[in-house]
């Protein structure tokens, strides 16, 4: 294990369980102090797996004054704020013909919006804390490469390039990156129990790798854009889908 995230605190979103909890675990054992902000009521079991000092912080990634309360109980509990993952996220699935305007709004308020609420929050802290400071953006193959019945959700996630990179422009003359990761397909409760039988063959007969991805992959890519060896690394999308996408 190495400390090479000692003297950090790193706040990931949608941290309580998935790849969220794979990023809280690994930046943990990097030495960071790590904040989670998720929206279930325990976050007990997510905690106890982390290695290093960590605190939840229950928030909706939507409600910008919640947000603003969660980061600074943050900043007062660890004293700083060095690194902001923006991972919280959900999926609504359909056919434009059928997808209802809600829909739409939903999956846009809590991938795009939610980002954005975290962003302006966290900011002033990330600029305290000049090259030290990083974004990471959880964006996905679909943001780039479209995919049927996920109309919201992949402008949501192409969006979330935008972010990324307008961010990098705005606040690297203080030495803070922003980067976005875009996994492909990994697997969670989420595609484990939707992707199965004859599509999951489809799918993986799909990806050059052979394989679906694990949470760690993610989390892996996540840790390198926030260690000091990617510090002249900004406004870049780290592909982690196997080759599904290039
Ligand atoms: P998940 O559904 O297992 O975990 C998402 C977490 O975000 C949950 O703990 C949930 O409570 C939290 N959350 C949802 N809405 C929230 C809100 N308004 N405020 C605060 N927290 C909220 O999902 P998973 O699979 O771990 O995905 C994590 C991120 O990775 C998402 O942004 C997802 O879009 C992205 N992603 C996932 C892929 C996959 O194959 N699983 C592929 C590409 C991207």
């Amino acid at each position: 294990m190495s400390n090479e995230l000692a003297e950090r605190v790193a706040l990931v979103t949608g941290g309580a369980r998935g790849i969220g909890l794979a990023i809280a675990k690994r930046l943990s054992g990097m030495g960071a102090r790590v904040a989670i902000c998720d929206m279930v009521d325990s976050a007990d079991e997510a905690l106890a797996a982390l290695p290093g000092e960590s605190a939840y912080f229950p928030c909706d990634v939507t409600d910008a004054e919640a947000v603003d309360k969660a980061v600074k109980a943050v900043v007062e509990r660890f004293g700083s704020l060095e690194i902001l993952v923006n991972n919280a996220g959900i999926a609504i699935d359909g056919l434009l013909m059928r997808f209802k305007p809600e829909q739409w709004n939903k999956v846009l308020e809590v991938n795009l919006t939610g980002a954005f609420n975290c962003c302006k929050a966290a900011s002033r802290h990330l600029l305290k804390a000049k090259d030290k400071g990083r974004i990471v953006n959880i964006s996905s193959v679909v943001g780039e490469a479209g995919n049927a019945g996920q109309v919201a959700y992949s402008a949501s996630k192409a969006g979330l390039l935008g972010v990324t990179r307008t961010l990098a422009l705005e606040l690297a003359g203080r030495g803070v990156t922003v980067n976005a990761v875009a996994p492909g397909f990994i697997a969670t409760k989420m595609t484990d129990e939707h992707v199965v039988g004859e599509a999951r063959e489809k799918l993986l007969a799909s990806i050059p790798l052979g394989r679906i991805g694990d949470a760690e992959d993610v989390a892996a890519a996540v840790a390198y854009l926030c260690s000091p060896s990617a510090a002249y690394v900004t406004g870049h999308v780290l592909r982690v889908n196997g080759g599904l996408y290039m």
